[in-house]
């Protein structure tokens, strides 16, 4: 009698893998490193997708390289174009995916290592991720101040400006510093947390990289820093980095949340991780 269920794809039978040694308990130390790709599903473009990345639509903005609305030395000169974009990037109007909320069952299940992330949206926190597993390497809305005298500047004026575009000025009168969030602009250093926890990826036994091109450093460089008998799970639409190269790596590629549902399916997470996200 044939069995007629369809045969694995490589993929399948890698996950399979993966899962094995999740389920088997050899892989409790997990890291995860993450970019804007595991946000696209939520309505947030990342940033170097050909036709639907923010770069790609910056043209309104005049500005003299798609990158300037997040440098530093530009926006001292102009800052109207960040609170142009700001206004669409704000949080508060996106729900967590399901690769967050895969993440957060990870956490959950105390295997969560770290998660290293570049994104700004704060989607970890509400899809559950307890804040002392989060690396925001790039920073996040969360906070804002003046960049000159450092002064916090209240989250509701926050709001309101961005929400009408404007650009927020220190509260207070004798200083009249512009107003940025935490995140981190080219030309300014990553916060310290980035460097404390980087050891982190040497002692991981399983590294998942979903959604990220892997071009910006020194986050780009996180991959690198596992040790090579150590599997990296790569969960993003084309191959990037050097993921691949290990004897161990497995390439999901396509679309980061149909590849963590697989990944779910052989570890027989799927219905916990569907009703996680719909009950968020
Ligand atoms: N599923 C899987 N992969 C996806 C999906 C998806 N639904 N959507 C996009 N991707 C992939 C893209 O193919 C690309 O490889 O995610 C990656 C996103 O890359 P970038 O747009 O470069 O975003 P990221 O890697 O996070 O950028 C890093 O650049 O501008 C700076 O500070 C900014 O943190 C950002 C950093």
């Amino acid at each position: 009698v044939s069995d007629d269920t369809p045969p694995q794809t490589l993929t399948e039978r890698s996950l399979d893998a993966v899962a094995h040694l999740i389920k088997s308990g050899k892989a409790r130390r997990v890291v995860v490193m993450t970019g804007a790709g595991i946000s696209t599903a939520a309505g947030i473009p990342d940033f170097r997708s050909p036709e639907t990345g923010l770069y790609a639509n910056l043209a309104a903005l005049d500005l003299p390289e798609p990158e300037a609305v997040f440098d530093l030395v530009f926006f001292k000169q102009n800052p109207r174009p960040f609170y142009v974009l700001a206004k669409d990037l704000y949080p508060g109007n996106f729900h967590p995916t399901v690769s967050h909320v895969f993440i957060s069952l990870l956490a959950q299940k105390s295997l969560l290592h770290q998660l290293f992330t570049q994104n700004i949206d704060c989607l970890e926190r509400a899809a559950g991720i307890p804040g002392h597993l989060i690396v925001e390497a790039h920073g996040s809305f969360a906070d804002q101040r003046c960049i000159d005298c450092k002064t916090a500047y209240p989250a509701d004026l926050m709001r309101a400006h961005v929400a009408r575009a404007e650009v927020p000025r220190c509260v207070d009168v004798e200083c009249g510093g512009l107003v940025k969030p935490d995140i981190v602009f080219f030309h300014e250093a990553l916060p310290s947390l980035f460097y404390d926890r980087m050891p982190l990826a040497e002692t991981a036994d399983l590294v998942l990289v979903m959604g990220t091109s892997l071009q910006v450093h020194p986050f780009a460089g996180l991959p690198e820093q596992v040790p090579g008998d150590v599997p990296r799970v790569l969960f993003n639409l084309e191959r990037v980095g050097s993921l691949g190269s290990h004897a161990d790596d497995v390439l999901v590629l396509g679309d980061c949340d149909s590849g963590v549902r697989l990944l779910a399916d052989a570890l027989g997470w799927r219905e916990e991780l569907e009703a996680t996200w719909r009950g968020l």
